[in-house]
């Protein structure tokens, strides 16, 4: 065997090439050019020696019937799963054989499972990742109050992954007050044990700030290119012991976290959520824990050189 072959036959060398055994996965959305989930789980596969590999798999949303034949060509082509993003979480729905109580009460799906038999699962690992980055920040869910800052998409994740972790109380505050208090209801009914009610973002925000020990901003104020963006009011300072998460990652400083970090509490970006769905979506697909450590390195190295 020459070098070049030994490398390219050992999974644990970076310069490993996929064969036909290889256990493909993919991510799903449009546009993928600029995701770091590719480098992310390939890195991850190569630490721990898999002979899997992760590919972009760019889906346009017209015309309208890509997206499922994209899911059930995941069958037809022998791919393990894949990761879902924007703009198909929920169009990828109706062709999955069956889905997780996390990804029916959510409504969407960020990763999908080809199991043995063909059939094909939906999971969404958002609401576990984000609990999961809060906790490895030190932020135990249990008994907290949380304030919700949006109502769309990614709030939906967020209030189950809330409400299931033994949170205690969550205020939803939205510009559009129907689609707050239709999510309220929602889980409400999902989770009897925590209170979960609604408010307009036009109502002062002074006494939920009072009681609440944890802040999420769910909305896109504060992301590129709105940058200059703030959910919150600048006149409301944080409280000591109060915890700031920011779903934003691109900038890693939003405004909101610059407010925080400037009246002294906890500031956490979006950039843990994604690594830890990742990371769970590699535990749904290979069975085996996930190298966390080396994900964080390869995301955060990309993120230092944008
Ligand atoms: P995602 O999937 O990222 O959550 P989304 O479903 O479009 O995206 O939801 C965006 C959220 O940000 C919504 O809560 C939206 O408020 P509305 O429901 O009133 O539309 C909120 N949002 C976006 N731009 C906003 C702005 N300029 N001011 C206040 N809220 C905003």
């Amino acid at each position: 065997m020459t070098d070049m072959q030994s490398k390219i036959s050992n999974p644990k060398s970076p310069n490993r090439q996929m064969t036909a055994k290889t256990n493909i996965v993919g991510l799903i959305g449009w546009p993928v050019s600029h995701s770091v989930s590719p480098p992310m789980h390939n890195a991850a596969f190569t630490e721990l020696g898999l002979d899997w590999g992760y590919v972009p798999l760019p889906v346009p949303l017209e015309p309208a019937e890509r997206i499922g034949e994209a899911v059930r060509g995941l069958r037809a082509l022998g791919l393990r799963g894949a990761n879902v993003t924007v703009p198909h979480k929920q169009a990828v729905m109706p062709y999955l054989d069956w889905l997780t109580p996390a990804a029916q009460a959510i409504g969407a799906v960020n990763t999908i499972r080809v199991e043995v038999d063909g059939t094909l699962s939906g999971d969404n690992t958002d609401a576990p990742g984000f609990v999961a980055d809060l906790r490895e920040h030190g932020v135990d869910p249990i008994g907290k109050n949380v304030i919700v800052l949006g109502a769309g998409g990614s709030a939906r994740a967020i209030v189950y992954g809330l409400a299931a972790s033994g949170v205690l109380d969550i205020v939803i505050v939205n510009r559009t007050l129907a689609k707050a208090e239709s999510l309220a209801t929602q889980m409400q009914a999902l989770f009897p044990n925590c209170q979960i009610v609604a408010q307009p973002l036009a109502k002062p925000l002074a006494e939920a700030a009072e009681q609440a020990d944890l802040i999420v901003n769910t909305t896109s104020l504060g992301m590129t290119p709105q940058i200059a963006g703030l959910p919150w009011p600048a006149t409301i300072p944080f409280r000591t012991n109060q915890a700031v998460y920011d779903l934003v990652y691109n900038p890693p400083q939003t405004r909101l976290l610059q407010k925080a970090a400037a009246d002294g509490v906890l500031a956490i970006n979006g950039l843990g959520m994604l690594i830890w769905q990742g990371a769970l979506a590699f535990e749904r697909w290979t069975g085996i824990a996930a190298p966390v450590d080396v994900m964080r390195r390869t995301v955060t190295e990309i993120f230092v050189h944008r």
